[in-house]
């Protein structure tokens, strides 16, 4: 496969790497050193047509192809993965499952504010006891008249403590233990009996905002019902396939900011009379650290090029998010190498990015979960 893009993505990319230097750039210090949301970066997304980026303009979006929303990922991931995942997880499983699974009414009501960013949106799979077994969930719908009832909680809610609007995932049928008892519903920030929990401390991807929720006796209408009764999970894993091809383009962003500030000092620290780009134990680093980038790229563009002619794509977007993880992590530990003593401080952003990789390897599905994924897809089709 070759990558060749548009001149509508190539605008794209000039576009978003614009912004995130001239907008993203000067805020990552105090993102990282006050862990704070950064609402005015999104705001401004949002001003820039980039909350709702393959959201039809029928329902207030961009209306740009997949590719372009993956490029905004990926660029944004290069000097923020917080901002990253913040876009990645709004658009792909915080918005997608209601213009997917919506119905019209739900889709007029929620899409419009979600698409300009006046509505942040999170999902809400994950459990204390329901990791990687995200069939395994407990949290219950009851249904009582016109509503369900909705106790339990749900842990890592990325974006949580901003969102607007939550995909919650709960077991309407108790009596069905399998992953066929699940549904899924839109539940608004304020609708009590949701309380969203305190911001986790986390490694890296400082800024991020990720969070517990816990649902006591929380009532939604059963207008809020998203797709059919039992269909939740199903909803859920459509849209990890996509979700997963964005958390590649966040790793993606990682790897290739990496491998640029390990050539750029490479080529300035100068050791036994030289610059120690010029060792080949640094130069074959360099080299391995690009042919791996240059991979994750191929594979991330495949799987968001797929998705954007409507193929399935569950399979390539798993290897892109696997393999593109790994090397956001390597590059990163490899970046870090490079600078020696001063890349273990917080003055150079390759010690950012070493914390900021290692989730990626994690959420959305772990990279066992991924192989799992992979090698099901290979063994059955
Ligand atoms: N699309 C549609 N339906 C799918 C599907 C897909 N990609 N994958 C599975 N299904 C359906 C199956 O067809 C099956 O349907 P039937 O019951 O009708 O046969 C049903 O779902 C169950 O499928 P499996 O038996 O394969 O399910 P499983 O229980 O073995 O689990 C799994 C599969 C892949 C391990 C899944 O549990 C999984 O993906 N786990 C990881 C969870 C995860 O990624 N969590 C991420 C949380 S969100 C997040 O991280 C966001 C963030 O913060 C950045």
């Amino acid at each position: 496969m070759n990558l060749h893009f548009t001149d509508e993505q190539e605008m794209m990319r000039k576009m978003v790497r614009d912004f995130a230097q001239k907008e993203v750039a000067p805020a990552v210090e105090r993102m990282e050193a006050e862990d704070r949301f950064p609402s005015e970066i999104v705001q401004k997304m949002g001003e820039l047509g980039l909350m709702g980026i393959p959201i039809p303009e029928a329902y207030g979006g961009s209306e740009m192809d997949f590719t372009s929303y993956i490029i905004a990922i990926h660029e944004i991931s290069k000097v923020s993965a917080a901002l990253g995942v913040i876009l990645s997880v709004h658009t792909s499983v915080g918005t997608n499952p209601i213009l997917y699974f919506g119905t019209e009414e739900q889709k007029q009501k929620y899409i419009p504010r979600l698409a300009s960013g006046e509505f942040l949106g999170a999902f809400a799979l994950t459990e204390p006891s329901a990791g990687s077994d995200a069939g395994s969930l407990k949290t219950r719908a009851e249904k009582k008249g016109d509503n369900y009832v909705l106790n339990g909680s749900k842990v890592f809610i990325t974006n949580g403590g901003h969102a607007d609007t939550f995909i919650v995932f709960a077991r309407t049928n108790p009596d069905e233990k399998s992953s066929r008892g699940v549904s899924a519903f839109i539940v608004e920030k304020d609708t009590p009996g949701l309380v969203v929990g305190k911001s986790e401390k986390k490694m890296g991807l400082h800024g991020s905002s990720t969070v517990p929720l816990n649902f006591d006796n929380c009532e939604v209408p059963v207008s809020q019902l998203l797709g059919e009764e039992g269909e939740g999970f199903k909803i859920a894993m459509a849209n990890l396939d996509v979700g997963r091809i964005g958390i590649a383009a966040q790793s993606l962003g990682i790897a290739e900011a990496s491998l640029e500030h390990a050539v750029a000092y490479a080529k300035e620290r100068e050791q036994f009379g030289k610059p120690i780009s010029q060792l080949q134990g640094v130069a074959f680093k360099l080299a391995d650290m690009a042919t791996e980038v240059e991979a994750s790229k191929l594979l991330t563009y495949n799987a968001a090029s797929l998705r954007g002619a409507g193929i399935k794509c569950g399979k390539e977007a798993s290897m892109a998010k696997l393999f593109a993880s790994k090397t956001a992590v390597k590059a990163a530990i490899e970046a870090v190498q490079v600078h020696g003593g001063y890349g273990y401080t917080e003055d150079y952003a390759v010690e950012r990015f070493f914390r900021d990789a290692k989730v990626c390897e994690i959420y959305e599905g772990t990279s066992e979960i991924q192989r799992m994924v992979i090698s099901k897809q290979l063994l059955n089709d």
